[in-house]
């Protein structure tokens, strides 16, 4: 497995990972990957099917038996990917508010997360990819040659998440926002298992007063200089 090609990118909600990865495997002409739609996902399946966020072993089920496929943007319409469930492009219609509500509580299932992160695993070993989400460098490819972990107070990536609603026509009220992220970040970083957190040898970036530009060009000028220590 050649390591030094998987880049790996986690933090919180709206903390800018998957506009920085897929500028970034744009630039390296790597595979873009944001695990998060995975997830997202699976709860737009449970929806759908009736089954109630709150029932664990049927949300499992749900998990393993779910076809969630990732590809190249199919549409003009500024996505960044289509997200296929069972051949279906569900790409808008997994940012709806109530997937938002009930992501977090899904993806919290240890049975979800094994079948996710088997699928993930598979996709990061052949590298020359760019892999974005809460536990990746720690659980998922630990062994990963550079690690980012992007972050930004609350507030700052409220702002961001409500801009990027009314761009697309979704009107909530910023505290509403707010209060969203603030009740993920609260699940995603104290549940049982793969918890969000920075991996020890993660490279920490705090974006609040950094535009995504800046960003982008800062995680770029890491990896390169970090390509060329390793040679
Ligand atoms: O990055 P996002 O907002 O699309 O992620 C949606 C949810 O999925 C988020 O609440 C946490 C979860 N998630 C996770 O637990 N592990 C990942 N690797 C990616 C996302």
């Amino acid at each position: 497995m050649d390591t030094a090609t998987i880049i790996t990118i986690d933090g919180p909600a709206a903390s800018g990972k998957s506009t920085v990865g897929q500028a970034l495997a744009e630039r390296l002409g790597y595979l873009f990957f944001d695990t998060g739609v995975m997830y997202r996902a699976v709860t737009l399946a449970a929806l759908r099917q009736g089954v109630a966020p709150g029932d664990e072993a049927a949300v499992v089920h749900v998990a393993e038996t779910a076809d969630i496929d990732l590809c190249a943007p199919s549409e003009r319409d500024g996505r960044l990917y289509t997200v296929l469930l069972n051949a279906e492009d569900v790409t808008w219609a997994i940012r709806a508010a109530e997937i938002d509500a009930n992501v977090s509580q899904v993806s919290a299932y240890p049975g979800v997360r094994t079948a996710m992160t088997r699928l993930q695993r598979r996709i990061g070993e052949r590298g020359r990819v760019v892999m974005v989400g809460r536990d990746i460098g720690t659980v998922v490819l630990p062994e990963a040659g550079i690690k980012f972990y992007l972050d930004a107070t609350p507030h700052e990536r409220a702002r961001r998440r409500w801009r990027e609603l009314q761009e697309r026509g979704v009107n909530q009220p910023f505290d509403a926002v707010l209060e969203g992220i603030r009740h993920r970040d609260h699940i995603d970083s104290t549940r049982a298992v793969a918890p969000l957190r920075a991996a020890a040898d993660a490279i920490i970036i705090d974006t609040t007063d950094m535009d995504l530009h800046s960003v982008i060009e800062k995680v770029y000028a890491y990896v390169i200089e970090m390509t060329d220590r390793a040679r």
